[in-house]
């Protein structure tokens, strides 16, 4: 095991980083990961289902109808295997039989524009065709996608709360807004760019500043839910649906944030007013991701939730470890955006997402699974801990994917 990595000169807009890291842990490039996404992709059930999370004992995929909120993250890995495959200068039929896998498995859900109950999840459906646009920009029936999807996100944004609803209630009344949702904000980005409707961006910074002063404390922790009353927009509860407590921090709410607040500074910004809260979301993804290390454990692998009892031995759940890597990626490149460039800042989160994936991939993977992955926790309260789980692999490509982008690594 090497203890330097590779040289990285990163150029990221006006701004060029160097930096020296440690290596990525190897299981990120492994023959395994193809092979075992490609074992996969290749019987599609028919009708078509979608692998969502294993069983806890051999790990072998359970299925879900196309209408289930997990269902955009399989194609979308095959998207990405697609770009891995060019990154790594794999042989031209390997690579076309990615975007030819890829297209098969998200044209089920094409059908979902019109008919879906996935409410804000539409946001996560949508990644295969956000990926399919970064292939090919022109093809029109993922434009039709993702402007569709978009509108659906549109219409359950209640200007008085200034948030896109979460969850649906039995009472309307109830406005339930999960940290989850700061991941479908990039939809409305993607979709603004498409057809240059500036009503997307808008709701997208409302519903980033009212998170950021609603579920993030103080400390840099956050609350799972905030229930607003949609007709006065006032905070009426903040509690948990997936976490241990009302009071705690779940940690694959945090790492969402970390994330999206990163990924919201993306929005483009046309006035002096604008960058202001752009530096807000920075300054909060930041703060979540302090929270989120300084919580850690000793041996670094992420538990399913921050305040969970240590008896007895609390899960880990490696789908937000995944997450919050990805969030911290994003979160260097931001750094390294600023001008003048932060090449501290830019280190130090390439580094802990490094390690971060170092520790919490040490202990899940699993060569013998289906998944790339085990130990991720879907539900704790509902029972549903230490599978694999097909986000967590989706973050887990994704982040090999940008060390690779960023040159801090080669294949
Ligand atoms: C990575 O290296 C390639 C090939 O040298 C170069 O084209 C690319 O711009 C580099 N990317 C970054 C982010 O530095
Ligand atoms: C266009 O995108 C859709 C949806 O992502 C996909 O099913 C289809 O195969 C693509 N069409 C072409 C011609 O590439
Ligand atoms: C909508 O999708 C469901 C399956 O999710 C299906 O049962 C139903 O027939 C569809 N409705 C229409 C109008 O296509
Ligand atoms: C922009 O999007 C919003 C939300 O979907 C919609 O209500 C509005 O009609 C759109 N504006 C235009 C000009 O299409
Ligand atoms: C919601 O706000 C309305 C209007 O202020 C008020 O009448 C109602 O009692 C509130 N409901 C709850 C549950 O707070
Ligand atoms: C958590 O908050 C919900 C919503 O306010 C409440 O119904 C529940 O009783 C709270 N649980 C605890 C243990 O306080
Ligand atoms: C937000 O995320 C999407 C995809 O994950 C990416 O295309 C976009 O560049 C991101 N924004 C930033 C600031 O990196
Ligand atoms: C978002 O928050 C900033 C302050 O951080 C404020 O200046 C701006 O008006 C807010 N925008 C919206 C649409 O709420
Ligand atoms: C990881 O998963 C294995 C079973 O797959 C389990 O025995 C072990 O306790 C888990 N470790 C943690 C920290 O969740
Ligand atoms: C650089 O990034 C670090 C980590 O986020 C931060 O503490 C520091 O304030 C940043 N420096 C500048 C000049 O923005
Ligand atoms: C993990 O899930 C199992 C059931 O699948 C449950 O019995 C156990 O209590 C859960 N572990 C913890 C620490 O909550």
């Amino acid at each position: 095991m090497s203890i330097f990595g590779v040289l990285g000169f990163v150029l990221f807009g006006a701004s060029v980083v160097a930096g020296s890291f440690s290596s990525p842990p190897a299981e990120l490039y492994s023959a395994l990961v193809a092979e075992k996404i490609r074992t996969t992709a290749l019987v599609p059930p028919n009708p078509m289902q979608y692998p969502q999370y294993t069983d806890r004992t051999v790990g072998e995929w359970l299925y879900f109808s196309p209408d289930t909120w997990t269902t955009g993250f399989f194609p979308a890995t095959l998207y990405a295997m697609y770009e891995r495959a060019k990154y790594c200068h794999w042989e031209a039929d390997n690579v076309s039989e990615w975007l030819t896998l890829g297209r098969q498995w998200g044209s089920a859900e094409i059908p979902l524009e019109t008919n879906n109950t996935l409410q804000h999840d539409v946001g996560f459906v949508s990644y295969p065709f956000i990926a399919e646009l970064e292939v090919d920009p022109g093809n029109q029936t993922a434009i039709t996608a993702v402007n569709q999807f978009a509108a659906d996100l549109a219409a359950r944004f209640n200007p008085t709360v200034g948030c896109t609803r979460s969850w649906d209630t039995p009472n309307p009344v109830d406005f339930e807004v999960i940290m989850d949702n700061m991941m479908n904000l990039e939809l409305f980005f993607v979709s603004e760019a498409l057809t240059g409707n500036r009503t997307f961006v808008d709701m997208a910074i409302s519903h980033a500043n009212k998170t950021m002063q609603h579920h993030v404390r103080p400390d840099g922790s956050s609350f799972h839910v905030v229930e607003y009353n949609a007709t006065s927009g006032d905070v009426i509860a903040r509690f948990t649906a997936q976490g241990y407590s009302n009071s705690s921090t779940w940690s694959r709410g945090q790492a969402w944030g970390i994330y999206g607040f990163a990924n919201s500074t993306a929005i483009d910004a046309p006035t002096v007013y604008m960058h202001t809260h752009i530096f807000d979301y920075l300054e909060t993804s930041r703060h979540m991701a302090s929270y989120f290390l300084a919580h850690l454990p000793d041996d670094g692998v992420v538990p399913w939730d921050f305040n969970a009892p240590l008896t007895p031995p609390r899960p880990a759940d490696s789908s937000a470890a995944m997450v919050a890597a990805n969030g911290l990626i994003l979160l260097a490149q931001q750094e390294a955006s600023l001008i003048p460039s932060n090449t501290t800042g830019y280190s130090y989160y390439i580094e802990a997402a490094v390690e971060l994936l170092r520790a919490n991939i040490e202990l899940a993977w699993r060569p013998s699974w289906q998944s790339l992955l085990a130990n991720g926790t879907v539900n704790n309260p509902e029972h549903n801990n230490l599978t694999g789980i097909v986000y967590g692999d989706y973050y887990f490509v994704k982040a090999g994917n940008e060390l690779l982008n960023m040159n801090i690594t080669a294949c």
